[in-house]
């Protein structure tokens, strides 16, 4: 066996080995990796004087936590990054869920996955109003 042929031979051997590992693993191929992790230790406040939480139904992204006036003014607070693959989640006031725009995923206010692809809950925060100071805490 002369050496070009010894390279061809290996490289097909670890080709064939490798490619079961990624076609195994092809739903979790670095997306694991890039799905960002909730955030935790979260202790902030936000004014709802003005701006989107000001109006039942507006949320906004503070933190990487989205938060969210509910159509009656109640609050939500989630980790906005969707667990399939990162995107941000959007709030839905009209059926009071949270939708990725990326691959359709859905999540109940609780945070819980009501449609894939995603497989895991969103993580939700408590919320305390006092006045326009809404704070938002694990
Ligand atoms: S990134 Fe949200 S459904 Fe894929």
């Amino acid at each position: 066996m002369d050496r070009k042929d010894f390279l061809s031979q290996v490289g097909v051997g670890a080709a064939a080995l490798l490619a079961p590992i990624c076609l195994g693993g092809i739903a979790g191929c670095g997306k694991s990796d890039s799905t960002p992790s909730a955030p935790t230790n979260v202790d902030f406040t936000l004014d709802i004087s003005s701006g989107a939480l000001a109006t039942n139904g507006g949320y906004l992204v503070s933190q990487g936590i989205l938060v969210a006036r509910t159509s009656t003014g109640s609050f939500l607070a989630v980790s906005a990054a969707c667990t399939h693959e990162g995107t941000s989640v959007t709030y839905s006031a009209t059926n009071n869920n949270f939708v990725c725009p990326n691959h359709g995923a859905k999540f109940s206010a609780n945070g819980a996955v009501t449609q894939g692809p995603a497989t895991r809950s969103l993580t939700t925060y408590q919320t305390s109003l006092s006045g326009n100071t809404l704070r938002i805490y694990s």
